[in-house]
Order: C-alpha cells, then sequence, then structure tokens
C-alpha cells in the first residue's frame, strides 16, 4: 500500500512463520493510563513461542546485545523474551510506525536504516536516524500513549518485534524495580528540578550505569559525543588542552574541574553539537548514570536554562585560566 507520500504503509506485524499463543488481541484505542506496572499479573498471561532458526536466534541475540530495556532482565526473563520476538522483513520507505497510532510492538532492529519523523505544529520534521542497531517503539507501551513519532525504513532490512503484552508483563515490570533504585537520587539533583515529577521517572526509564576504574578515561576531548553522564558514586576529573601550541597532542592537558556525587558533565557537546571540550578521568573507581543523545534532546529540554548558565561559567573559567573562552560555544569555523 502507498500512502500520499509515495511511502509504503507497512502491514501491522504478526510474525508470518509461527503461531502466537495469547488471549490477548490488539488493543482497540489507547489513553494515558497511569504507569503501574505492579498492578499487573505475571499469571494472567501466557507465553508466547515463536520458533526460530539457529541463524535467527543468533542474528536475535546479537541485536538484543546492547539494548539498555533487555539489560537487567534475568536469564528467564530474557528467553522468554527472546522467545516471543518474531523477525519482520523491511522494505525501503515502509512505515514501522505512523506518530498518533496506538503502539502494538516493540522494535530491535537486526538491520537497515530508519529515519525518525516527528510532527511539530503538524508538519513532520525529521529528528534523526537509526543505523543498522538500536531500538525504538517502548514510549507508547510504556507510558500507554499513543506513537510519538512516525519511524520510516530508508533501505531494506529487518527488524525484530516484541509483542505489547510480553513488553509490560517482563520489561515494564523489570523497569519498576529500576525506578525504586534510582528515583531518590534523581529527585535530589538541583539541575533537573525544572522537570516535573513524572519527567523525572522518565529519566530513570533511560539511564544506563557505567563503571570506571582508577584513571580510565570517560570523555576524550576532541571526539564525538554522544552521551551525558550524571557521577553517582566517586570522583571524575576533567582536564583539557589548551590551543596554546599548533599541534594540540603536544600540550599539557590542565585540570580545570572535578566532579562527586550528583553533579553532570558531557551536556556542552550535545548542547553545541561541537566535538568534547574538554577530557573526563576516573579518580579512584567511578559509577556513572548516562543518558544517549535522543533522550538528552527528548527528556532534558526544560533544564536548558540551567545548563546554559553553567556553560557561561566555563567560558569565565576558561577565560581566567587560559586567556581565551577557547571557542567552545562559537559555532565551528
Ligand atoms: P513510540 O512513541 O512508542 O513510537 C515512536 C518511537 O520513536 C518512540 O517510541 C521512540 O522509541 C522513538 N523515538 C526516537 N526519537 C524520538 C523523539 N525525538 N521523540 C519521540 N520518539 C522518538
Ligand atoms: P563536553 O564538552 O561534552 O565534554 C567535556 C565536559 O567537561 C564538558 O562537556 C563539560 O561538561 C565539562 N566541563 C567542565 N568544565 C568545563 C569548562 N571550563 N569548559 C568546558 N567543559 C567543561
Amino acid at each position: 500500500m502507498t500512502s500520499k507520500s509515495g511511502i509504503n504503509n507497512m502491514k501491522k506485524d504478526t510474525p508470518s512463520n509461527a503461531p502466537v499463543i495469547s488471549r490477548f488481541s490488539r488493543r482497540a484505542s489507547v489513553c494515558a493510563e497511569a504507569y503501574n506496572p505492579d498492578e499487573e499479573d505475571d499469571e494472567t498471561e501466557k507465553r508466547i513461542i515463536n520458533p526460530k532458526t539457529d541463524d535467527q536466534r543468533y542474528r536475535l541475540q546479537e541485536a538484543c546485545k546492547d539494548i539498555l530495556l533487555f539489560k537487567n532482565l534475568d536469564q528467564e526473563q530474557m528467553s522468554q523474551v527472546l522467545d516471543a520476538m518474531f523477525e519482520k522483513l523491511v522494505e525501503c520507505g515502509d512505515h514501522i510506525i505512523d506518530q498518533g497510532d496506538d503502539g502494538d510492538n516493540f522494535y530491535v532492529i537486526d538491520r537497515g536504516t530508519y529515519d525518525i519523523y516527528v510532527k511539530v505544529e503538524g508538519v513532520g520534521r525529521c529528528v534523526g536516524c537509526y543505523d543498522n542497531r538500536g531500538s525504538f517503539g517502548e514510549l507508547a507501551l510504556m507510558y500507554n500513549t499513543p506513537r510519538a513519532a512516525t519511524i520510516v525504513a530508508t533501505s531494506p532490512g529487518a527488524i525484530w518485534c516484541l509483542d505489547r503484552v510480553t513488553f509490560r508483563r517482563i520489561i515494564v515490570k523489570n523497569n519498576a524495580k529500576k525506578r525504586r533504585m534510582y528515583e531518590n537520587f534523581i529527585e535530589s539533583l538541583p539541575f533537573l528540578k525544572s522537570l516535573e515529577v513524572s519527567e523525572r521517572l522518565k529519566v530513570v526509564d533511560v539511564i544506563d550505569t557505567k563503571t570506571y576504574v582508577d584513571g580510565e578515561q570517560i570523555i576524550a576531548q576532541g571526539d564525538e559525543a554522544d552521551s551525558f553522564f550524571i557521577v553517582e558514586s566517586g570522583e571524575v576529573k576533567i582536564t583539557m588542552k589548551t590551543k596554546s601550541k599548533a599541534d594540540v597532542e603536544q600540550n599539557e592537558a590542565v585540570e580545570i574541574a572535578r566532579y562527586s556525587r550528583g553533579q553532570y558533565f558531557g551536556e556542552l557537546a550535545l548542547v553545541t553539537n561541537k566535538p568534547r571540550a574538554a577530557s573526563a578521568y576516573a579518580i579512584g573507581g567511578v559509577k556513572c548514570l548516562v543518558m544517549d543523545v535522543q533522550a538528552f534532546e527528548r527528556l532534558l529540554g526544560p533544564c536548558m536554562e540551567i545548563m546554559k548558565r553553567n556553560i557561561a561559567n566555563y567560558e569565565e573559567q576558561l577565560v581566567a585560566l587560559f586567556g581565551t573562552n577557547m571557542d567552545i560555544t562559537d559555532p565551528i569555523s
């Protein structure tokens, strides 16, 4: 089927080669129900098994390796998720998701490229893309809201689909544990005060955690940026090489800041779209909460004023230290 825009509309996803054992049919409509996964009862849902070839199982496991929402599942939960997933082949131009629709599946990319469109005042704008990895379609299932974006394949590809019922039964329920673990910490962070309580809980949903050993580099000056960090424990040292010598590599790195529990770093390059302005190293063991750039942009807009004030402080500090603001916020020439 071809839409007015000339782009193929994909058939709704059901596995082509396997039985789906479920007492639940697709929901007729979705409203913004309260998020309370604890109310859903494990035992009332039947386990779904979609048989796979060895090759499919291998590719599925590879595709799911780095999916954040699968990270804290135990072995049994993970095997139930893998069993339930089914493969869908995709053609260039297929709409995998249309903004405003009900959420039926969560998707993990096996291969292919996909554009993300979000309507702003009725006009669809491309806000990003996925390139052969990653996942999408979790928001409507987690928060019982309509689809927040349109996802269009820009090449032939394949995606793995996880039905709504299994997603809510296993992933959403498991995520509630993470909320309980990080809720108080996130609530205590001054730079997130401009967010509503429900938005701060969504921050918990998207954070990953990473640990670093003493001396390990967390960020390298000059690198491209894709994430934002909050220190959960330990100390982080920020160092910068000045541009005083033609070859930046030959310059000594100077320590410009130290951060501990509750402080953040790595926002500057995401805000300015420039390379990392400084490096970050662990002092002793460090644990950070890490948010990817898509989640940073989607969730932290209301905190931008606070962050921008802080960036003005960086510039003052650099002028005092080096006699120049190091062009940290100037457009790339
Ligand atoms: P969902 O709302 O279920 O369906 C569309 C998906 O697009 C959404 O979940 C996210 O997984 C993904 N997405 C990627 N970027 C954005 C964005 N900027 N805004 C909303 N959704 C996005
Ligand atoms: P980013 O440029 O993404 O990566 C390095 C981080 O160091 C930067 O974001 C800031 O979060 C942090 N930083 C701390 N002090 C400064 C400073 N004076 N100038 C630039 N970055 C700083």
